[in-house]
Order: C-alpha cells, then structure tokens, then sequence
C-alpha cells in the first residue's frame, strides 16, 4: 500500500514540567485533516495521548473509503455513494473495495461466478446451530457461527499468503447471506432453504429467508433492488466502532473468521448497528405521534439516558448521505403500496420536530442511516430481530477490505493502547479475615446479605428453593 506523501510541516510538542521538545511530522492525505505522527511521543517527550473514543486520532492510513462529515460526503474508493446505489450492484461494489478498481465485464463474471460457487455451508455448520437456544436472538447465531468458520476453513487460515487471504474474502462474502437466513430459519424452527445459483445476490438472500418447500416464492423484484441499494449503503464506512474491532483483533493475526466474528459484536450495539432494531422499539414505544414531543424533550434531558435512535453520528456533522438516498427509497415505496404503516408517518413527524428543535439543529444531529432502514426493511417483511443481521451481512465487504489492506500494510503492529491509570497506588495485602465488613457483599454476616448477583438472600436460605428449584446455598433469584 502506497503510505500518504510527507511533506515538512511539522508541530512541536514540549512537555513544560521538564522542557523535553520533540518536533512531530504532519502527513496529509487526498482528502481529510492532516494527522499528526505521535509515535515518538512517548519515546522523546515521555507523554502518552490521551483521546478516549478516538475522537482526534487516526488509527491507520487507508485507500478505501473516506466520509466527509461537514459536507456529508461518502465515497467508496473515490466514488461517490449516490453514483454507486443508481449505476452499479452489491457484488460489483464488493469487487471496488476488495481489489480498488471496478472490475471489467470479464473480472465482474469470473467473480460473480467465484461468490456464487461459495454459497452453500458445511451442513456440519447447521448442527452447530442445533445447539443454540431455540428462541436465540440471530445476531448471536451469526457472532458464534461466523467465528466458527475457522474450525471448518483450516485452508485458508494462514493471514500472510495473498491467495488465501482472497479464498477466505470470497467465501465470508458467499456465505454471510445463507448463514444469515439459515440463523433466522433456525429461530422461528423452519426449515432452512439452499441458495440457488440462478438468483443475484439480493434475490438469493430473500429467497432463502422466505421460500418454503410448501409452496412457490416469487422473489418481488423491486424488493431485490431496494435490498441491492440497502447492502451498498451499509457497505463500509471507514473507521467505525465495527471495522476498528476487526482491524485490532486481525492485528494479532487471528484468522480473519474471528476478527470479522469480533466485528459482528462490535455492530450489535444500540450505539452502532443495533441502531435500526432499536429505532423501530422506539417508534413502536413512541405509538401515538401526539407522544413525539415528549419522547424529543426526553432526549434533550441531560438527567435521562433517552436518546433519538437513528440520530447524530461521530463523523457526520450534516445530513448522513446514506439516509438521504434511503429515506428518497422509502418514499418510492409509499407511492408503490400507498401506506408504509404508521410508524412511517410517526418517523417523518418526528424527523420534521428534531429537525426544528434547536437543540438538535445547535449539535448537528441528523437522522443517520438507520433512521430508515429499519422501515424500509420492515416493508420488505424482514423482521426487526433481522436488520442488524442485515447491516451485518452488508458490512462483511467493509470489514474484510480493511482486515485485508491492515494485514498487508508494511506498518501494521499488533492494536495496543495505553491508559491513564487512576486506579489505588501498590497496596499491601491483608489476609481475609483481617479484612473490615462491607455490606451487601457475598459472604457477610448479618440478615441483608446478598449473593454474588447482588440479590438478597432469605434469612433462612437453607430451607428455601431457588428459581432452579434446588435447596442449598443458592440466592432465590439466581
Ligand atoms: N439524541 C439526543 N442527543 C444526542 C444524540 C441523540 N441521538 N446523539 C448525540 N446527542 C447529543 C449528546 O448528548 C451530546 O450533547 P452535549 O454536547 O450537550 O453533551 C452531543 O449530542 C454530542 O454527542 P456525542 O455523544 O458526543 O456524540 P458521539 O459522536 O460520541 O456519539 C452516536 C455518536 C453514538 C451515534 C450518538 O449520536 C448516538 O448515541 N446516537 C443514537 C444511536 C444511533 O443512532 N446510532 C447509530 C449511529 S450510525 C451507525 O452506527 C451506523
């Protein structure tokens, strides 16, 4: 990977307690602010940087995608998002950010034919599903299920070699979709559908989440192509909470199964993907649009941990690209179906309120790409436990771009920050019995007690049953 150009500006950092200077380079990149190298800091001046939430500090130099927030821009290597959704496909915007270059008709086929030949899983894998829980949330299927494609892929595991780098690519791309529905089949105890070669890759993921061998399932085609447009969007996205967590795992060369495994729990947060399963539990909660306004006071509450779901965003200081181009899809649908339900209209009323509030207006909060799709998902009957899956299965391309240009960069080192320790200086030990009583922690004298969860046990806990009906020792609660 070329590095970014270095020309001489330079800042100076000097720790005043004791005069050490040193004189730090500044690189800039195509687009973006300058970043400052503050490798030697520590070294020189003998200062860590503090920047919890790396709000200021740019973890790795990358070709791939890059977001201007202020202007609220998106571009997949170098192209723009909107040209993207209207002139090209997922599996084509899969190639860009995997290889950098839109492929020719020849590359485009081979490829294609590459992803296609890849779909179907080990059936081993579905046994591996038989052991979670009947009524397992899927997002929790796809974190073990996707890590667990190392115990099946002993052939691609080796990070350095390029060629198997590119095996494990094309196979987590193929795959994601089947595992997906197959974990979505798995909870509601339906059967799971195979993926048919003849169908693109939206088409194919719609049919094996709502085909039965019962009776014949027509994918709807304008649903493949809203679902087309939903997976570019969600493609990548930069440095985000998700892609971070598969670069720093993948940086101790863990397979890239397990970093992209990390990746999906680090999107399953309301904070980050989980947002457009949480957006919809607050419409629904909202109910009555007459509610909105107490829901955005709510939200302006400093004292309560309400938020508007599906809006502000770290990078975008505008309105978020990818959420134009889908709330411009959701439309399209309403004048198809004439009524997308009423939590559509509750959305736009609550998007028209925040946006004339001026507590939302002062900080820059708008609707991010969440705010919508969670709707537009919902019209194509995907339902709610779904739609992180979906931004999930969407990002996977995202997540193994960057792991592989992370893995392949000559200044990769192993992710590991320091901290400011504000913890009790070194302390002496004292044996337990010399210790003082605190109340409320397991194993004090007295009646108010608690076990290990905090619970209050009974004051006779020998002759009572718990909730797993035993007797003995355990909290009633436990
Ligand atoms: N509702 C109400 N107030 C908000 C919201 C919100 N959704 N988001 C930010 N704010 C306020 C903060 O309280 C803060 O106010 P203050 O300056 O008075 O203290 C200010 O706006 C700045 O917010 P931060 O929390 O500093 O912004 P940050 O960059 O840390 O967080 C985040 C961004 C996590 C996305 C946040 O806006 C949020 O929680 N949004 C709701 C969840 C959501 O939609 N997440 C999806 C993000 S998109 C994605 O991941 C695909």
């Amino acid at each position: 990977m070329s590095q970014p150009e270095r020309p001489r500006d330079t800042v100076t950092v000097t720790n005043n307690a004791d005069g050490k200077s040193k004189e730090l380079p500044i690189y800039r990149g195509v687009h973006g602010p300058p970043v400052v190298d503050i490798r030697s800091l520590h070294k020189d001046v003998g200062l860590f940087a503090y920047d919890p939430g790396f709000k200021s500090t740019a973890s790795c130099s990358s070709e791939i995608t890059f977001i201007d927030g202020a202007e609220g821009t998106l571009l997949y290597r170098g192209y723009p998002i909107e040209e993207l959704t209207e002139k090209s496909c997922y599996l084509e915007v899969c190639y860009l950010l995997l290889n950098g270059e839109l492929p020719s008709a020849t590359e485009f086929d081979e490829f294609r034919h590459m992803i296609t030949m890849h779909t179907m899983v080990n059936e081993g894998l579905k046994d591996f599903m038989r052991g979670f829980r009947y009524d397992a949330h899927p997002m929790a299927i796809l974190v073990g299920v996707v890590g667990a494609l190392g115990s099946f892929f002993h052939d691609s595991l080796d990070v350095h070699d390029p060629r198997q780098q590119e095996i494990s690519a094309h196979r987590m791309i193929a795959k994601l979709p089947t595992i997906a529905a197959t974990a979505y089949r798995y909870s509601k105890g339906e059967p799971s559908v195979y993926p048919r070669n003849k169908f693109c890759y939206a088409e194919n993921f719609l049919h094996m989440m709502f085909a039965y061998p019962t009776y014949k399932y027509e994918v709807d085609p304008d649903h493949a192509r809203i679902l087309d447009k939903l997976l570019i969007l969600h493609a990548d996205h930069e440095q985000n909470a998700s892609t971070s967590t598969v670069r720093l795992a993948g940086s101790s060369l863990a397979n890239p199964f397990a970093a992209v495994s990390a990746g999906i729990g680090a999107l399953w947060g309301p904070a980050h993907g989980g947002a457009n399963e949480a957006v919809i539990n607050m419409l629904e909660r909202i109910g009555d649009p007459k509610e909105i306004h107490k829901y955005v006071e709510r939200a302006k509450d400093k004292n309560d941990p309400f938020r508007l779901m599906g809006f502000g965003h770290r990078v975008y200081r505008n309105y978020d690209p990818r959420a134009k181009i889908i709330r411009a899809e959701a439309h399209n649908l309403l004048a198809k179906h004439g009524d997308l339900g009423p939590l559509f209209e509750t959305a736009l009323e609550l998007e028209n309120l925040a946006m004339s509030d001026d507590y939302f207006l002062e900080r820059k909060l708008y609707p991010n790409v969440d705010f919508y799709s969670g709707l537009i998902y919902r019209a194509l009957g995907i339902p709610k436990s779904m739609f992180t899956v979906m931004f999930a299965m969407a990002r996977t391309i995202g997540w193994i771009a960057q792991w592989k240009e992370m893995i392949n960069d000559p200044e990769r080192v192993i992710g590991r920050p320091r901290q400011l320790y504000v913890g009790p200086a070194q302390r002496t030990f004292s044996p337990r019995t010399e210790r003082g009583h605190i109340p409320g922690k397991t194993g004090c004298a007295g009646k108010k007690h608690r076990c290990g969860h905090g619970h209050k046990w009974p004051d006779d806990k020998k002759s009572k049953k718990n909730k797993k009906g035993q007797k003995g020792n355990d909290c009633e609660d436990c």
